[in-house]
């Protein structure tokens, strides 16, 4: 990984296709949708914009330092492989704004994959061709994360609040009333495939680790059921339940320990981590309080940053960070 530089994918050239990828935030239901449950997500306005130009398979990411070739091997270049293979478009280079920080939880692989994949299928007139992109995208989400539910792929591509299953895919659902959520970085990168892996092991072992996916999966229903009531408290309780539950399948971690901790003394309603765990990131709701979660969460060494739900009666649509 390196800036770049002379031969990479550059800003010249005229630029024949856009693609863009939201962020995501999994409010409840991390691990459980892996195994059949219902999670409850909100894609965020922050993602990824990429431009392709006509060039050979390469990819510059720079706010992640990050170049790529299609093929050569790394993870990054092995999932652009997949997508320009896919939709059969190798004549292409491809520049990545990337708003949002990698291996955070807050799916910046599937924001990649989604605005890569846009802009490829753009830039061969195939921007409406959504199975072949959705393809795409699940082929790259594989390389990145072995098995992965694809809830990350369907916040990515569509930016709303939604439940997700394996079995029935997308849902939007209704949110009554904006909540801002507070999400605190544990700057520890994590690992989706080895987090779900080690779960999927400890079920193996412990015969209580599948009422637990079992109890997270109803706490999704219910959190889906307090966004639409506007029950902020209620969905706070439900955060605080989940990370305990996380915490037993052993994906948390001391940085979001204390994430999680500290929110609370500063006034949090409810925390929990969200996304694979082991690191990456924890939300928190803290009406009125969320500059104080914020400022502990500095104190504690650790970045943070606001992101809104909006209210849409009909599927919740986010604002971005604030
Ligand atoms: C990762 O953002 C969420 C997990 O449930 C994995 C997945 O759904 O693929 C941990």
């Amino acid at each position: 990984m390196s800036a770049p530089g002379p031969g990479d994918p550059g800003t010249d050239g005229p630029v024949v296709g856009r693609g863009f990828g939201h962020g995501k935030v999994i409010l409840v239901g991390e691990h459980a949708v892996v195994h059949g449950y219902a999670a409850l997500a909100v894609g965020i306005s922050t993602g990824i914009s990429v431009e392709a130009r006509a060039g050979s398979g390469r990819l510059s990411v720079p706010a992640w330092s990050l170049e790529a070739t299609a093929g050569d091997g790394s993870p990054v270049g092995r999932a652009l492989a997949a997508i320009v293979g896919r939709l059969e478009t190798p004549g292409l280079d491809f520049q990545a704004d990337a708003q949002i920080p990698s291996r955070a939880g807050l799916g910046s692989s599937a924001a990649l994959a989604v605005a890569l994949a846009r802009a490829a299928a753009a830039a061969t007139g195939r921007a409406n061709d959504g199975a072949a992109i959705d393809d795409a995208v699940a082929r790259a989400e594989a390389v990145f994360h072995g098995n992965p539910s694809g809830i990350d792929a369907a916040a990515a591509r569509t930016g709303l609040a939604g439940t997700f299953t394996r079995a029935d895919g997308w849902r939007p659902v209704p949110v009554l009333q904006a909540m801002t959520l507070c999400i605190g970085l544990s700057g520890r990168p994590r690992d989706t495939a080895a987090q779900v892996a080690a779960v999927g092991r400890l079920r193996e072992r412990l015969s209580v680790a599948g009422d637990i996916l079992t109890l997270l999966g109803r706490l999704a229903d219910d959190a889906r059921v307090a966004l639409g009531k506007g029950d902020v408290d209620g969905l706070g309780r439900i955060f605080d339940a989940a990370h305990g539950l996380l915490a037993a399948l052993r994906v948390s971690s001391p940085e979001l320990e204390i994430l999680v901790h500290s929110a609370r003394a500063a006034g949090a309603v409810g925390a929990k981590l969200t996304g694979a765990g082991g690191g990456g990131a924890v939300i928190a709701l803290a009406p009125g309080h969320e500059r104080d979660v914020l400022a502990r969460w500095r104190a504690a060494g650790h970045s943070g940053f606001l992101a809104q739900i909006a209210a849409a009666p009909g599927g919740g649509a986010t604002g971005g960070p604030r």
